[in-house]
């Protein structure tokens, strides 16, 4: 490649590259399908400052459950004003022994831990671990992809926030992912190499079947 292409590239390519948005946002329409690109946009006529607020993050979550946490996630579908903006929150509630169990999503995260003493951590690619004892006002990254995971180790309830680069950050939970519906439990035996009494198990608990 000769130096005028190089040129040339360096000024028609990178400006169309870091161009962002012809709008200044797009609040999500439900009545149309969504799809990778996100939804459709509301008329900016109809919208006012209230579009752009959510309060769902104020109230604790609801921990009596088998992990005693619970996570409520400000996504597009929640707060359709994230649509197109690729960020997205989640409040976490540990109680006491709570556990956000292990994980993943498209995207990365960080955690601000507000309240408490967890123990957070992701697996990275090589299957290397990287956890941490965390402490209020103390921030941490999992990385896009890596499976990860939060536990309660202190001795009163923690909270956390979390920010995700996507307002459609996905959320896979291996234990769900394992228990939660009906592949047959000799396949999942055969993949995981876990025998069929935990297998039998995780579907009891997360109400899968076969
Ligand atoms: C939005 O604005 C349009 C045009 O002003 C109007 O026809 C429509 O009914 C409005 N929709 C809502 C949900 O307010
Ligand atoms: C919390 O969830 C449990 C289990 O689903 C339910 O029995 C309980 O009523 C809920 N508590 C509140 C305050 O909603
Ligand atoms: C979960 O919470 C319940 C009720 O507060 C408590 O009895 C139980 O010990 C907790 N589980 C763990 C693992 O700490």
């Amino acid at each position: 490649m000769d130096a005028q292409k190089i040129i040339f590239l360096f000024i028609f390519l990178v400006p169309l590259s870091s161009a962002t948005s012809i709008v200044d946002f797009c609040v999500a329409d439900f009545n149309y399908p969504g799809g990778p690109a996100g939804y459709a946009c509301r008329n900016p006529a109809n919208l006012t400052a209230d579009d752009f607020v959510y309060s769902g993050l104020g109230v604790a979550g609801n921990t009596s459950n088998i992990f005693n946490a619970s996570a409520f996630l400000a996504v597009d579908i929640t707060f359709p004003a994230l649509n197109g903006l690729g960020l997205s929150m989640a409040r976490l509630d540990f109680g006491v022994g709570g556990v956000i169990p292990i994980h993943a999503h498209r995207v990365s995260e960080v955690i601000l831990v507000i309240e408490g003493t967890i123990i957070a951590g992701f697996i990275g690619s090589d299957n290397t671990p990287y956890y941490k004892t965390l402490n209020k006002g103390d921030i941490m990254i999992f990385p896009q992809s890596l499976l990860h995971f939060q536990v309660n180790v202190g001795d009163s309830p923690a909270l956390a926030f979390v920010s995700l680069n996507s307002a459609s950050p996905g959320f896979q939970t291996t234990s769900f992912a394992l228990g939660a519906n009906d592949l047959p439990t000799d396949i999942i035996q055969k993949i995981t190499l876990l025998d069929a009494a935990q297998i039998r198990q995780l579907k009891t608990v997360f109400g899968g079947t076969n």
